[in-house]
């Protein structure tokens, strides 16, 4: 088959995967849709293509990657151990927006690893996400599919924006559904930490396995993630966490003429829905349609505010990793 050009962008059909997998198998990166935001895709068992990764984001390399597999028979084939509570948290959870760190054998995942003795599985259930973990039947290491220090992407073109020729094949298949990152949890014997706040809601996981450890928030700590601990998204717009009130106030006075508003329907009643600056998110009580729509409107926003006021959101369910990536938008752990 002849390959597309470099940084192509290609529908997810049967001549889209075969291209994104003969590039994988080549040692190359390619990106694709999961249900949480785009991944930046390489050979798991390939070092060279894993270094690859690291360059093309710019990565620290003590920062370990996911690695994506088709099913739970494949992901724990890379552990070294997988117990009742790492069982139970993947048939409940699994395919879906829920990161597993667990033991792992050494060897094959070596470069995914950033020199820990654990290893981070997951099984997405985007169909796309899929159907390229089972033609490539290898299994792929994936970070979010932005530039380090910029919003995970939930578009295409957001993931072209930032990684261009480094990737040889775009896999395009929309906005992603969830729109941000997986839920990170350790399971060690038979505890389970929290290290990332993210699709699954903490109340979901705790109605499996009971009441869970929290890391700290900058991965610090003995049960560490090491992503945690970098500054994740940079904006070049300063941010301002807001109340509803508070918001409203300084639509009415801005603190510069380029500031823009991330605002709950509630607060926006009334306001022009036409105007580029102002993106309502949703309800405050709906941190589903939040976290779909932040990274996307954060992004939008940057381009043409040099200040963008956020509307803080109850931190319930999918909210409270809302929260946690804003935060550490605003630089406020
Ligand atoms: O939704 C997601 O999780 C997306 C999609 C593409 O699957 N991926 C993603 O990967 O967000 P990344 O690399 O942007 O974030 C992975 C996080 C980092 O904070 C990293 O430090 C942590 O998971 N991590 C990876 N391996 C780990 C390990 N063995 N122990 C602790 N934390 C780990
Ligand atoms: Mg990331």
């Amino acid at each position: 088959m002849t390959q597309p050009a470099r940084g192509a962008v290609l529908q997810p059909d049967a001549t889209g995967i075969a291209a994104a997998v003969e590039a994988l198998i080549g040692g190359h990166l390619v990106v694709f849709p999961t249900e949480t935001v785009y991944g930046l895709g390489a050979n798991a068992l390939d070092a060279h293509a894993v270094a690859s990764v690291y360059q093309a984001k710019g990565r620290p390399s003590d920062n370990p990657l996911i690695v994506h597999c088709a099913s739970e028979g494949g992901a724990r084939e890379l552990a070294s151990e997988w117990n009742a509570t790492a069982q139970s948290l993947a048939r409940t959870f699994w395919p879906g927006p829920l990161t597993i760190v667990v033991p792992r054998r050494p060897g094959p995942t070596d470069a995914v690893a950033g020199k820990l003795d654990t290893i981070a599985l997951r099984v997405p259930s985007h169909p796309v996400a899929q159907a390229l973990l089972r033609a490539a039947s290898v299994p792929v290491a994936a970070p979010s599919a932005n530039t380090s220090g910029r919003p995970s992407p939930t578009r295409v073109k957001d993931a072209r924006a930032d990684l261009g020729n480094h990737v040889a094949v775009y896999l395009d298949g929309g906005d992603t559904d969830v729109g941000l990152e997986s839920t990170v949890v350790q399971v060690e014997d038979g505890r389970v930490t929290l290290l990332r706040k993210g699709g699954v809601a903490q109340e979901a996981l705790e109605a499996v396995v009971g009441p869970m450890a929290h890391a700290a928030p900058d991965g610090s700590g003995p049960v560490r993630s090491p992503g945690m601990k970098y500054r994740h998204y940079a904006p070049k717009a300063r941010i301002v966490l807001a109340t509803g009130p508070e918001a409203r106030r300084l639509l009415a006075a801005p603190p510069t003429p380029k500031t823009g508003f991330l605002l709950a329907r509630e607060t926006a009643e009334g306001l022009d829905a036409g105007d580029a600056r102002l993106v309502v998110a949703g309800t405050r009580k709906d941190g589903a349609a939040w976290a779909h729509s932040l990274f996307a409107a954060l992004r939008d926003l940057d381009e043409a505010c040099d200040t963008i006021v956020v509307e803080a959101i109850p931190e319930d369910g999918v909210g409270a990793a809302v929260m946690d990536r804003l935060r550490r938008a605003a630089q406020r752990l």
